[in-house]
């Protein structure tokens, strides 16, 4: 009976929800049929708004002139209500009154800055992220945002490239969980309410793989490597609903990706039925031209919408070139069309056409200044983004070095480095200024004060972020010598990793390394603290001092968080979800990877293996790595059979237990190797993973089910199916610190 109830139920929902996009089906082909050749191709053209840039400007003094005229289907970088509602006025007076959409890069937070997204994939809390993505639509579709160009899923395993801040890592299964977590949180309820706005995957495809970490580089891989690793988190965004994909500019295997065909016509529209709209990015449509693939804007807008790339950002290839290119039967008419009718169809979702001002409220727009929720969550975020990679006991102490006892009335803490005062260093790239800033953003120094009550607090930069001198050093080493505990505050600018912001060296930069080499050297106690967009390499630090916390980009409440963890108010839990390297020669760096035929098992076994003369194989941080306050034991697994058949589930079970003394959570992780395969398999893949709170004394069983689906990867005729044979469970707190059971799994 239940089973009956629900199906009825499911066809009735079914039902009405074709009925409504029935609706609108019918009402975008109302409005298509009404329109010219040229206001179709308007709609296919996107233009950055007159106020801000995010890429390389084209001048264009007629720009509105041209919104009158029915010539721009969107804007970006358009933000709040009085310029959005602006832009639409000019958009009302076209002759279909056509609504414009507003898109814009809300990558993580809007007026509430959120730790970057790949500080968020640290805490393996799809909640929390998800949360962000929502807030971040709330306030962004409250200042007359339609759309936001997230999130990043693109997957990455080169720390050069400076967008690694955009996305959630290395790996495709945590890809994947955060890609979903992202849009659902972005498009809440639904697009057509008023506070979602469509997500964006981007950049499609394989872009994170570009050749040296070099931004808008080439990419070159096989297509089993594409659909195992580089796909799966466009998929899993595909599958939560995002109302958009955007394509990217790098080439893949020698074809522009926004001319790519079997990207986006064969595998996104096609294979995955995608039925929203792809937008090019940032003039990528003219940069074939550049790639040596298209001779002019003509043949890029031909080979661009041929290939299913429906709107073109700023490049105006479309807008100059594509009804030309229709009359002269080199584009057909029904891919104009079926362009169109995608993102018309997205503007009817999003009510525009019922009310094209309906995301334009001044007092909704009022209400996210300073929200309080909103920097709760917030911070909750930010805490939860943090990752301990070292707290030793200090020489001749059983307890480690943090937390840091708060107002004892004696210990005198010293802050030095160049972020301890900074403020706007927190948001990281990819953020909004805002004219309040000074006051909202607290520092380090603020922060520390506030733990420490009256006691004396002592400060020195002692360098800049990134330059030569050291000339700060001497006074930053005679305050050292006065204090009872150093707190060293290092890292990147927050313009240093971002878009266009490959590095060749991502060590530490400038003196920084060598300036906690000088405090390290007074013998005093040092905490390090490391504020970054990216994995950095710092050895010397990770060898020698005692307790380091990697404090990423964190946001609006960024120096709140870090001192919360710094004294004991908040134990960190986060785990890095990228591999650490401890060398530039090492990238690409990632946990995944394939076996050999000669595999080192070990740094002492070099000889005629697969390993370096010169340097250790392994990252200096591992994926899935991170520290706590207390300590987690782990038990052997238990499987619930040795040898199974057919499609039968298993259970790998594990006992965790908190023997340490504070209260804490530890985010448990489940990795599969199969052991034989018709193409080599990884040495472990992420499979699932469980974040739990223990208190301190505290044990808990964790359980996994795994099936048959988990098993699956794509042979080389790229099928997508398991094989029977033998498997490796791997269960721990890191990737490199699990237990393992052997079971055999055969059809
Ligand atoms: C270029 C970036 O690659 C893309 O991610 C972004 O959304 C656009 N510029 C718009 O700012």
């Amino acid at each position: 009976m239940r089973i009956f109830f629900i199906s009825f139920y499911t066809l009735v929902f079914s039902l009405v929800v074709n009925a409504q996009r029935k609706t609108i089906d019918q009402r975008v082909d109302s409005v298509l049929r009404l329109m010219t050749l040229e206001e179709k191709v308007g709609q296919m053209n996107q233009y950055n708004g007159p106020w801000a840039a995010t890429g390389p400007l084209t001048n264009d003094d007629n720009l509105l002139t041209q919104i009158k005229e029915g010539k721009v289907g969107s804007m970006l970088n358009v933000t709040g209500v009085a310029r959005t509602r602006e832009l639409q006025n000019l958009a009302m007076q076209t002759r279909l009154k056509i609504p414009l959409l507003f898109g814009q890069d809300i990558i993580h937070g809007y007026r509430t800055t959120f730790p970057i997204p790949l500080a968020e994939a640290a805490s393996w809390d799809l909640e929390a992220i998800e949360r962000s993505a929502r807030i971040a639509a709330i306030e962004a579709s409250a200042a007359g945002v339609h759309w936001t160009f997230a999130p990043m899923v693109d997957i990455a395993r080169d720390p050069r490239w400076g967008r690694v801040m955009e996305g959630a890592g290395e790996d495709p299964y945590l890809g994947s969980l955060i890609a979903k977590a992202r849009v659902k949180g972005f498009q809440g309820k639904g697009l057509g309410n008023t506070d979602a706005v469509m997500a964006c995957a981007k950049h499609f495809a394989a872009y994170g793989a570009a050749v040296g970490g070099r931004d808008y580089n080439s990419v070159d891989m096989s297509f089993r490597q594409l659909h195992e690793v580089y796909l799966p988190p466009f998929k899993a965004a595909l599958d939560a609903g995002a109302a958009t994909f955007m394509n990217s500019f790098n080439d893949l295997n020698g074809i522009p990706a926004t001319a790519n065909k079997y990207l986006q016509r064969d595998i996104l529209k096609g294979e995955w039925k995608f039925k929203g709209f792809v937008v090019s990015d940032w003039g990528s449509v003219g940069e074939m031209i550049n790639h040596g693939y298209a001779k002019d804007n003509k043949d890029a807008s031909m080979l661009a919408t041929n290939a299913g790339s429906d709107m073109d950002m700023e490049s105006r290839s479309n807008i100059q070139n594509l009804a030309q290119l229709v009359k002269e039967g080199k584009v057909k008419l029904s891919l104009v069309d079926d362009a169109v009718r995608r993102i018309l169809h997205k503007k009817f979702e999003m009510g525009l056409f019922d009310d094209p001002y309906r995301f334009c409220n001044e007092t909704r727009e009022k209400e996210q200044w300073n929200n309080q929720p909103h920097l709760d969550a917030e911070k909750d975020m930010a805490r939860k983004s943090i990752v301990l990679l070292k707290n030793a006991p200090l020489p001749g102490q059983e307890k480690q070095l943090l937390p840091l006892k708060k107002a004892d009335g004696q210990s005198k803490i010293a802050l030095i480095g160049p972020l301890v005062r900074s403020i706007k260093e927190h948001l990281g790239f990819w953020s909004y200024d805002w004219p309040d800033d000074s006051t909202r953003i607290t520092s380090l120094w603020d922060e520390v004060q506030k733990k420490m009550g009256d006691n004396k607090l002592l400060y020195a930069k002692g360098c800049n972020i990134d330059d030569n001198s050291k000339a700060g050093f001497d006074e930053a080493t005679s305050i050292a010598k006065d204090a009872d505990i150093i707190i060293i505050s290092v890292g990147e600018g927050r313009d240093m990793t971002g878009e266009a912001k490959s590095k060749s060296n991502i060590h530490l930069p400038g003196v920084q390394e060598e300036l906690i080499e000088a405090i390290t050297a007074t013998a005093k106690p040092v905490v390090v603290l490391i504020s970054a967009g990216r994995p950095l390499i710092f050895n010397w630090t990770a060898d020698n001092v005692p307790a380091i916390l990697y404090t990423w980009w964190l946001g609006t409440k960024g120096a709140e968080a870090i001192a919360d963890v710094l004294f004991g108010d908040y134990n960190p839990s986060g785990k890095l979800p990228m591999s650490f390297p401890g060398t530039e020669g090492q990238i690409p760096i990632y946990y995944n990877y394939y076996n050999t035929g000669r595999p080192a098992t070990s740094d002492s076994d070099r000889f005629y293996r697969s390993a370096y003369i010169d340097f250790s194989i392994y990252p200096k941080f591992a994926f899935g790595y991170g520290l706590s306050y207390t300590n987690f034991n782990y038990s052997n697994i238990t499987l619930n059979g040795a040898s199974l058949k057919g499609n039968q589930k298993l259970t790998a079970s594990i006992v965790v237990s908190n023997t340490g003394k504070y209260d804490g959570a530890e985010v448990v992780q489940l990795y599969i190797r199969d052991m034989v395969g018709s193409v080599v398999r990884p040495v472990k893949e992420l499979k699932g993973f469980q974040k739990i709170i223990l208190k301190a004394g505290e044990s808990k069983t964790v359980s996994f089910t795994i099936t048959t689906e988990d098993l699956k990867f794509y042979n080389n005729d790229l099928k997508y199916d398991w094989e029977s044979g033998e498997f490796e469970i791997m269960i721990g707190t890191s990737s490199k610190d699990v237990k393992t059971a052997k079971l055999t799994w055969n059809k």
